[in-house]
C-alpha cells in the first residue's frame, strides 16, 4: 500500500458493525464483563479504548513499527518514555531539542537520578565521547528545533547498536510522511502530534511507535501505570487530521521552499536555516534520509527589537507557540519555545535573540511572501 493510501486505509478503517466509514468515538470509561475477568477486549479506558486503539494502529502502520501508543501530549509521551529508565542510568540528548524536553530532563528526571549529557547528535565523535558505562539511550530530534540541524539517523543507529543503546527519534518536524526513523534503525519514534499530524491547531497529543512489540508492551505498561493517555475525542480528531497529512505536507513544503529562497535574497535577513536549501550544511544528509525537508524555517533578523517589529506587523503569520498547522505561525524561540533554556546555553547553541522561526502553512504562497515583505 502506498503512503497516501495508508494514511486513509491504515490502522482500522471505519466501523465493521455499522459500515460507517469513520471510526466511531467510543466515549466510554469502562466495559461490561460477562464474568470476572472475561470481556470483549476492553476493561477500562486508561488501559485501552477502541478509538485510541484505531489511532495507535494507524500511527504504527505509517511509521512501519510494531506498536503505537497515544498520549495526552507530546510531553506526556516523552515523560513516559523517560520513565523507562532508572536512577543511575545515563542518556545522551540532542543539544537543541525542544525546550520542554530539555526542561523535563533537567528539572524533573535528573532530580530523580537520571543522568543526561546534551550533545550535538550530528557530530558522531561527540556522541561517541559522551557514552559512559551506564549510558542506556540516545535521544534526538532531526531536523532539530529551532536550528534545523540534521542528524544522520543510520549512522547514529549503527553506533547505538554497537554500544548496546536505544535510539529514540522525535519525528515531529517531518512526520512519517517524509521520514521513517524506524526504517533507519531507531528503536522508537516520538511525535508531538499536536503539530502536523493533527494539523489544525485544535488538539494536543503525543505518539510513540516502537520497532519491536516487546518494547511497545513495556511502554504500554508505563502508559497505563502513569496514565497520560489520549481521550477518545482527541484520538478521533488525530485520525481525521492524519487522513490529509500527505496533501498538507506537500503543500507546506512547496510553500516553504519558495519562502526560504525569498528570505535568502532579502537584504534585511542574515542567515536562513532550512535543510531544503542547497547550501544548508546538512542538505545532503536530509535529502538522503528523508523524502522531504518540511516547512519550518528559522532566520536571523539581527536583534530582538527587529524581531519584535516583524512579529507585530505580520497579518497571516500569527504570533503563537506551536507549529505544523494549516495556518502559518511565527515565533521567537529565545523568548518563547526555548525560553526554559538558560541564556548562556542558548547563546552557545546559536539561538540568538534575533532568531525568528516560522511554520509555513498552506495558504497561498504569494500572500505569505507579500505578508513577510510588508512586515519587513
Ligand atoms: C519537537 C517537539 N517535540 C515535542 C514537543 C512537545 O509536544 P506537546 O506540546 O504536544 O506536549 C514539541 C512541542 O512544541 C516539539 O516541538
Amino acid at each position: 500500500m502506498k503512503l497516501d493510501t495508508k494514511m486513509i486505509h491504515g490502522g482500522v478503517f471505519g466501523d465493521p458493525h455499522t459500515g460507517a466509514v469513520s471510526v466511531p468515538i467510543y466515549q466510554v470509561s469502562t466495559y461490561k464483563q460477562s464474568k470476572v475477568g472475561e470481556h470483549a477486549g476492553y476493561e477500562y479506558s486508561r488501559t485501552g479504548n477502541p478509538t485510541r486503539d484505531a489511532l495507535e494502529k494507524l500511527i504504527a502502520d505509517v511509521e512501519n513499527g510494531a506498536r503505537g501508543l497515544a498520549f495526552s501530549s507530546g510531553m506526556a509521551a516523552i515523560s513516559t518514555l523517560l520513565s523507562y529508565f532508572s536512577q543511575g542510568d545515563h542518556i545522551i540528548i540532542g543539544d537543541d531539542v525542544y525546550g520542554g524536553t530539555y526542561r523535563v530532563i533537567t528539572k524533573v528526571f535528573t532530580r530523580l537520578g537520571l543522568e543526561a549529557s546534551f550533545v550535538d547528535t550530528g557530530d558522531i565523535n561527540a556522541v561517541k565521547k559522551a557514552i559512559k558505562p551506564h549510558t542506556r539511550a540516545i535521544y534526538m530530534e532531526t531536523p532539530s528545533n529551532p536550528l534545523l540541524k540534521v542528524t544522520d539517523i543510520k549512522e547514529l543507529s549503527t553506533l547505538a547498536k554497537q554500544a548496546g543503546l536505544f535510539l529514540f527519534v522525535d519525528n515531529t518536524f517531518l512526520t512519517p510522511y517524509w521520514q521513517n526513523p524506524l526504517d533507519l534503525g531507531a528503536d522508537a519514534v516520538l511525535h508531538s502530534a499536536t503539530k502536523y499530524l493533527g494539523g489544525h491547531s485544535d488538539v494536543v497529543a503525543g505518539l510513540i511507535v516502537t520497532k519491536e512489540e516487546k518494547f511497545g508492551e513495556e511502554l504500554h505498561f508505563l502508559q497505563n501505570s502513569i496514565g497520560g493517555i489520549l481521550g477518545p475525542q482527541d484520538s478521533w480528531l488525530l485520525i481525521r487530521g492524519m487522513k490529509t497529512l500527505g496533501l498538507r505536507m506537500k503543500q507546506h513544503e512547496l510553500n516553504a521552499q519558495q519562502i526560504a529562497k525569498w528570505l535568502q535574497n532579502h537584504d534585511q535577513i542574515g542567515r536562513v536555516y532550512y535543510p531544503g536549501l542547497a547550501d544548508h550544511p546538512d542538505h545532503h544528509t536530509a535529502k538522503t534520509q528523508a523524502r522531504g525537508f518540511g516547512a519550518i524555517i528559522s532566520f536571523d533578523v539581527g536583534s530582538a527589537e527587529a524581531a519584535d517589529r516583524l512579529l507585530e506587523q505580520t497579518k497571516y503569520f500569527t504570533l503563537a507557540e506551536s507549529l505544523g498547522a494549516v495556518e502559518s505561525l511565527i515565533s521567537v524561540p529565545a523568548r518563547m519555545t526555548h525560553a526554559s533554556i538558560p541564556a548562556e546555553r542558548r547563546a552557545e547553541l546559536g539561538i540568538v535573540d534575533g532568531l525568528v522561526r516560522i511554520s509555513v502553512g498552506v495558504e497561498d504562497v504569494e500572500d505569505l511572501i507579500a505578508d513577510l515583505d510588508q512586515a519587513l
